[in-house]
């Protein structure tokens, strides 16, 4: 049986900090099970044991998953000694100490980036045996032809013999500009950047868009964020 301690999840659930919730605990503002429960140290059996503050109860969920709007120009981390990281964006209100992103945008991609403090769900996010696309649009100085199209299809290798897994991918010409759409399920270092450079097309922007069927919400501004709905989190692993 997964167990939390009392203030993790009190914090969690109201969304108020660890601090907070241990001067509600102290104020004897929560109960568990129906009994009023002082020490912040209570383990809480996250599947069987209710939580109510000032009388109202919470549906328990032991872990956060945000939805982040990237900009460019922060890094991928959880901290950095002279970097904004993206974990540094997090809203006061969503923040927790275990915070870290699911994955890594290069510094200078933007778009949707997912930040947890959930490890076994980052596994199953990343790991190319679970099959979760990750889409991506590219801004290329030079249009992929359909052979270059074909080659990234079918599993591309690039320069240093890296094999990549299929990819689906969509070119376009877009007000005089060259675009492609391309999905992978692996997240090898600068991936997107060194398949279109396998083609000889070179990536100037790079935007993530989806994760699974989750799209980024487009009303985000850039380093806003806010968490995912039950349904947006299940829809990770939809495509
Ligand atoms: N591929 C890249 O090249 N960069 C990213 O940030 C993500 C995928």
């Amino acid at each position: 049986m997964p167990k939390e301690r009392l203030d993790k999840i009190t914090a969690l659930n109201c969304s108020v900090s660890r601090r907070d919730a241990r001067k509600l605990i102290k104020e004897g503002r929560v109960s568990v099970n129906g009994q009023v429960a002082l020490r912040a140290e209570t383990e809480i059996d996250t599947q069987t044991d209710t939580i109510a503050v000032d009388g109202r109860q919470y549906a328990i969920k032991e872990h956060l998953y945000i939805m982040m709007n990237k900009p460019a120009g922060v890094i991928s981390a959880s901290e950095d000694k002279n970097k904004t990281t993206v974990v540094d964006l997090v809203a006061p209100e969503l923040k927790r100490r275990s915070l870290f992103p699911a994955g890594r945008l290069d510094r200078d991609t933007t778009g949707l980036i997912i930040i947890t403090d959930d490890g076994d769900f980052t596994h199953r996010l990343l790991s190319p045996s679970h099959h979760v696309y990750k889409k991506y649009i590219a801004k290329l100085d030079a249009p992929l032809s359909g052979e270059s199209v074909r080659r990234l299809e079918a599993g591309i290798e690039l320069e240093d013999g890296t094999k990549c897994l299929p990819a689906r991918v969509k070119a376009y010409e877009e007000n005089g500009a060259y675009f492609a759409e391309i999905e992978i399920r692996e997240g090898k270092y600068h991936q997107v950047k060194r398949m279109t450079a396998a083609c000889g097309s070179h990536v100037e922007e790079l935007r993530r868009v989806r994760i699974g069927a989750l799209a980024l919400d487009e009303t985000l501004a850039p380093g806003e964020c806010r968490e995912l709905t039950p349904s947006e989190l299940t829809s990770l692993f939809n495509d």
